[in-house]
């Protein structure tokens, strides 16, 4: 097992009505801007349920950050946040919405001049305004994990931070909240949560039998209730399920002391950048293609896979490895989601400068830095 250090600091409150405990996470003397996105929180009644809960609080509000949030709505924040000088930050919405609210507080402490330097030269955060979150959709696992991933739409970037710092400092998770979920959202948040595990898992052994194990449980579950969901949409107990697996999927336990492959990510964002792909959408075309090109390196990992996870028995180690990578495909697609760029009428030689700018960026990616220009571009001839 690799060294690590696990710190983390959200507490979560999970279950129906919670929303109502907002006055026992806040204290009364702070200034709150409450952050939210395109509406979905007036159509579902919580931003009703939020400002009952905060009755006597000072609470501004700040609307209209979108899916893959943009840097420029998010200065348009910070302007608001400093004029009327907030003190706590909530976020009410999905994982764009919390991305958004906290990069808005890493740039509200910074002295800087632009607090892009966070994304794109890897400026640390020394300091932030605390952030709460109530979340509306289980995808993302940014409640409680301190990452943020922000758009620049002028310049074609998608880029990530990641800053124990910037966890939530609380994450009220209540299942209700995600009934008015749509089918596209629903199958994006389960195969984005399915495709966090796979990240954390799918590499090489390091003699990490319990956070195997854990991984695993969580990959099992989503595949168990994914068509729970779909049969029947308004189910509580479903919905609460998907969502404490999207939470444990990435709230960084499972990655503790593993060997980690975050490409299929990478490759993805810039699939959003290039063809505005909703952002599980590109990884469900990405991952297949790449387990298809890295099966002699993740070759152990992938059979134990098909044998754990997909129960498949056949002694061939090649014919594991091939069932469990269509198993996993089929799955995607059954949840709603595409594992073929052709079926976004996209075609591959419009994806390759991909290939190039990530090669740019970040060099050689993949658990053992083998995968560069030439394979992302194999990777994306794969998955045409
Ligand atoms: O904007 P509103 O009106 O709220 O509508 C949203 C949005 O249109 C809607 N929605 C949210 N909750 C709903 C709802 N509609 C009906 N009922 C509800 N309860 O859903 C749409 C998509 O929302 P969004 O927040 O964009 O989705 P998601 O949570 O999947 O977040 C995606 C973003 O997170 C980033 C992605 O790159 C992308 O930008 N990620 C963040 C990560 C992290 N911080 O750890 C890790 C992920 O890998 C991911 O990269
Ligand atoms: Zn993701």
């Amino acid at each position: 097992m690799q060294s690590f250090t696990f710190y983390n600091t959200t507490k979560i409150v999970f279950g129906k009505g919670q929303i109502s405990e907002l006055s026992n996470l806040i204290s009364k003397d702070q200034k709150i801007m409450m952050i939210a996105g395109g509406g979905s929180i007036n159509k579902n009644g919580v931003y009703d349920q939020v400002m009952s809960a905060l009755e006597g609080y000072k609470v501004i509000e700040f609307w209209g950050l979108q899916p893959n949030p943009e840097y420029e709505k998010c200065m348009e924040a910070v302007q608001l946040a400093k004029e009327e000088k907030v003190d706590f930050l909530l976020s009410v919405g999905g994982g764009s919405v919390l991305d958004a609210t906290k990069f808005i507080a890493a740039a509200l402490h910074y002295e800087g001049d632009d607090p892009w330097a966070f994304l794109d030269s890897g400026e640390e955060i020394k300091s932030m305004m605390p952030v709460g979150c109530i979340l509306t959709l289980p995808a993302t696992g940014s409640e409680s994990n301190g990452n943020a991933v922000i758009s620049r739409s002028e310049r074609n970037q998608k880029l990530a931070f990641s800053n124990p710092k910037a966890m939530p400092v609380f994450s009220i998770l209540d299942p209700e909240t995600t009934l008015t979920l749509d089918d596209r959202q629903t199958a994006n948040g389960i195969v984005d949560a399915f495709i966090h595990v796979m990240e954390q898992y799918m590499t090489y052994d390091v003699n990490t039998p319990l956070q195997d194990r854990q991984a695993e449980a969580i990959l099992k579950t989503l595949i168990e209730q994914a068509p729970k969901v779909k049969a029947n949409p308004n189910d509580y107990n479903t919905r609460a399920n998907i969502m404490w697996c999207a939470t444990q999927a990435l709230n960084t336990l499972i990655g503790s002391g593993v060997v980690q492959d975050w490409s299929t990510h990478m490759i993805g964002h810039e699939l959003t950048v290039l063809h505005g792909l909703d952002h599980a959408q590109t990884l469900a075309i990405v991952l297949p293609a790449l387990l298809k090109h890295q099966r002699k390196q993740k070759g152990g990992k992938l059979v134990q896979f098909g044998r754990r996870v997909w129960d498949i028995q056949d002694t061939g180690e090649d014919s594991v490895i091939q069932k469990a990578i269509e198993k996993m495909a089929g799955f995607f697609e059954e949840a709603g989601n595409p594992t073929q760029l052709s079926a976004y009428d996209i075609k591959v030689d419009d994806c390759l400068i991909a290939a190039k700018r990530l090669f740019e960026r970040e060099g050689k990616i993949g658990e053992r830095g083998d995968i560069g220009q030439a394979e992302i571009e194999a990777i994306l001839r794969l998955a045409e």
